[in-house]
């Protein structure tokens, strides 16, 4: 998609972080944006923020947890912005897991395999029909992550296993409108290269009541990349950030090519995925990878 100007983006956990980023360089191309969110405060700031950008935009409360909630966020999409050209599944949590995963409460699954993973489908199963049923250029568009779709760290199972499933689902997506000969683009959207600083590491403050935890599991203290920082800088390393303005420019440059992968890494992270593909090649035992 060359030109954005005039084409509606739905955008979920579009309120803050990746999200947030998306709908301003979609905005400024001339696209309206509708953004679904379940963070009241967020989405208040952005409401503002769009307008005062004369972005023509809807905020409205979607919980991904829920197709019903996104069927909503599709139809308010359609009625008052008039269409739907692409859709970010972009909503995600980390669920702050740490220690033996045996150990881990078994909400912190619940609420992250519901985000993140049913987020995704139920995304599909919302916008799909529709963008299927109109018939013109489209694009859905994916957000995983590095860890799980091509490294597996050792220090977020839960995440990292949600992120597997994401990055399998996007990927058959794409296969499955090819073989249909769709004019549907499926892409995947690696926010990156470094860790990006966003609320993603602070996800409890939208964690629902009923998946609290209730005693078990531990806790991580990382709260904020800042926290991460710090963790770092007391084994000797400096953790490196990407902005959340860089990965939209970067998804947004990705998308005018029709890219499937949108995915911007160093050096360093090309040698963890080559190094992966040769250590399963020679069947070697994983040794962990390290975060950043
Ligand atoms: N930050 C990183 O380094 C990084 C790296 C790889 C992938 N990602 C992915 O990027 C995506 C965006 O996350 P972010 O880093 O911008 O974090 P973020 O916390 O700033 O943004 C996530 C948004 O999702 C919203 N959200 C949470 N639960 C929701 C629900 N049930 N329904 C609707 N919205 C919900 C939050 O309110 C928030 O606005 C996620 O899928 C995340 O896994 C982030």
């Amino acid at each position: 998609m060359k030109d954005f100007s005039g084409k509606v983006a739905v955008i979920t956990g579009g309120a803050s972080g990746v999200g947030r980023s998306l709908a301003f360089a979609l905005g400024r191309r001339g696209a309206k944006i509708a953004v679904g969110d379940v963070d009241g405060n967020a989405m208040e700031q952005i409401s503002l923020d769009l307008a005062a950008e004369n972005v023509e935009a809807i905020v409205e409360h979607c919980d991904v947890t829920s197709v019903d909630s996104l069927n909503a966020l599709a139809d308010s999409a359609q009625d008052k912005l008039g269409g739907l050209d692409l859709v970010f599944a972009n909503a995600g949590i980390g669920a702050g897991e740490t220690g033996a995963m045996w150990e881990y409460s078994e909400k912190d699954w619940q609420w992250c395999i519901n985000v993140n993973v049913w987020g995704v489908i139920n995304s599909v199963r919302a916008f799909m029909p529709r963008l299927v049923a109109a018939g013109k250029p489209a694009h859905f568009v994916v957000t995983g992550s590095g860890n799980g779709a091509y490294t597996i760290l050792p220090d977020a199972p839960i995440y990292t296993a949600s992120k597997a499933a994401v990055h399998a689902i996007t990927e058959n997506l794409h296969y499955q409108v090819q073989a249909g000969g769709l004019p549907v683009k499926v892409s995947a959207l690696f926010p990156g290269p470094h860790v990006v600083d966003t609320g993603l590491f602070n996800s409890g403050r939208v964690r629902p009541e009923d998946l609290k935890k209730e005693g078990e599991g531990n806790e991580s203290g990382i709260n904020s990349v800042d926290d991460m920082k710090k963790m770092m800088a007391e084994f000797g390393m400096e953790l490196q950030t990407t902005h959340p303005d860089e990965v939209a420019e970067m998804a947004v440059k990705g998308l005018e090519q029709d890219a499937f992968w949108l995915l911007e890494t160093t050096p360093e992270t090309d040698e963890k995925i080559r190094a992966r593909a040769q250590m399963i090649l020679n069947r070697e035992t994983p040794v962990p990878a390290m975060v950043g």
